[in-house]
């Protein structure tokens, strides 16, 4: 039983990154190209922007990855790279260099579901125990996803509007906030003392989905109201009552979801997974559920090519292979 090496490519959004995994559970590598500066002054993802700075960068992540891994091509045994979702500018700027580089070394290439790469995060920190329920929620996604075995996937409950994560940058961009806002509303939400009551969005009974435009405009409404009165919002109050929303619903779904699923293990991924009061909600009740619950570390938490490899390692051994007509694929569906 030979080792597996993985090169991963990951460029479906505003990070350039590229990583080597051995047996889909160790980190060799993982280089991380953040574009974060160049994006901040628009408040948000500039879709153009993001994919020159791809190009630019692409090689020489990909390259520093083997380089600290001290691996040759030839070590390797495939490429794994994000097909999808994400902005179609940038996806195609990993999947021609993965294919460029699987035709050059004669590699297999395989194409990577962004979502499964934020759940097989948690592979490279713990091992994976099924039935699974993995909560999926980040700046393009919110999504309860149930896992029979590996490499099986079914969505339970996403999204119906906004993502978490755009939820917080939308909110944090009323409230003068910079880009990300996310982790600033987090900040400013153990600030506050007396937060404000905002509605909580449940939908049908029994419905696994989640809306938070609702909330969103809710939160401006409130700073529109409060400006024509002439009144001085407090903006901890504000990002807390807000936050206290979206963890309330998110942890109550996560929790009759793992009840209904009877799994045997929560996991939770993507950026807004970072959240100190989402991580300590559902801590606190899945500790006292007996449900074992786990995070994977802050930098596998957001965009990363670790997670894509260790995706595509388990691809890779199930004998699923891409081929050079591989393109990005902006709405791919799990
Ligand atoms: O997973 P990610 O890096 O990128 C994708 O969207 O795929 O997630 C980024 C999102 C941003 O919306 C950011 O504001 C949010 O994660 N985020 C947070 C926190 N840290 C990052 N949201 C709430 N609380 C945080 N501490
Ligand atoms: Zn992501």
């Amino acid at each position: 039983n030979e080792d597996i090496y993985v090169l991963g490519i990951e460029t479906s959004c505003d990070e350039t990154a590229a990583s080597v995994v051995k047996n889909g559970t160790e980190i060799i590598s993982n280089v991380v190209a953040s574009q974060i500066e160049s994006h901040k002054r628009f408040g948000g993802v500039v879709p153009e922007i993001a994919s020159r700075h791809h190009v630019e960068q692409i090689t020489l992540v990909i390259e520093e990855a083997l380089q600290q891994a001290e691996m040759t091509p030839t070590g390797l045994s495939a490429v794994a790279v994000t097909e999808g979702p994400g902005l179609v500018g940038a996806l195609l700027i990993g999947v021609n260099a993965a294919k460029a580089f699987a035709f050059a070394h004669q590699l297999p290439i395989i194409g990577v579901h962004h979502i499964a790469g934020h759940i097989y995060a948690n592979r490279l920190a713990q091992e994976m125990e099924f039935p699974l329920l993995a909560l999926v929620i980040s700046g393009g996604h919110t999504e309860l996803v149930y896992m029979k075995e590996h490499g099986h996937f079914e969505v339970i409950g996403e999204t119906r509007d906004d993502a978490a994560g755009e939820a917080y940058d939308k909110v944090a961009r009323t409230l003068n906030l910079p880009y990300p806002g996310g982790p600033h509303i987090d900040r400013l939400a153990h600030e506050s003392t007396n937060p404000v009551d905002f509605p909580r969005v449940w939908l049908e009974e029994g419905s696994y989905d989640f809306s938070f435009s609702g909330l969103k405009s809710s939160v401006l409404n409130y700073m529109h109201n409060a400006a024509q009165r002439g009144e001085q919002v407090k903006p901890e109050d504000v990002a807390a009552g807000f936050q206290n929303s979206v963890v309330e619903v998110v942890t109550a779904k996560t929790l009759k979801a793992a009840d209904q699923y009877k799994v045997r293990q929560v996991i939770a991924a993507g950026g807004v997974a970072a959240n100190k009061g989402l991580r300590a909600s559902l801590e606190k009740e899945f500790t006292e559920k007996g449900i074992p619950f786990f995070i994977p570390p802050l930098r596998l938490c957001t965009d990363n090519a670790a997670m894509i490899a260790a995706a595509g390692t388990v691809m890779f051994e199930k004998g699923i292979r891409g081929n050079m007509a591989m393109n990005g694929r902006p709405g791919m569906e799990m």
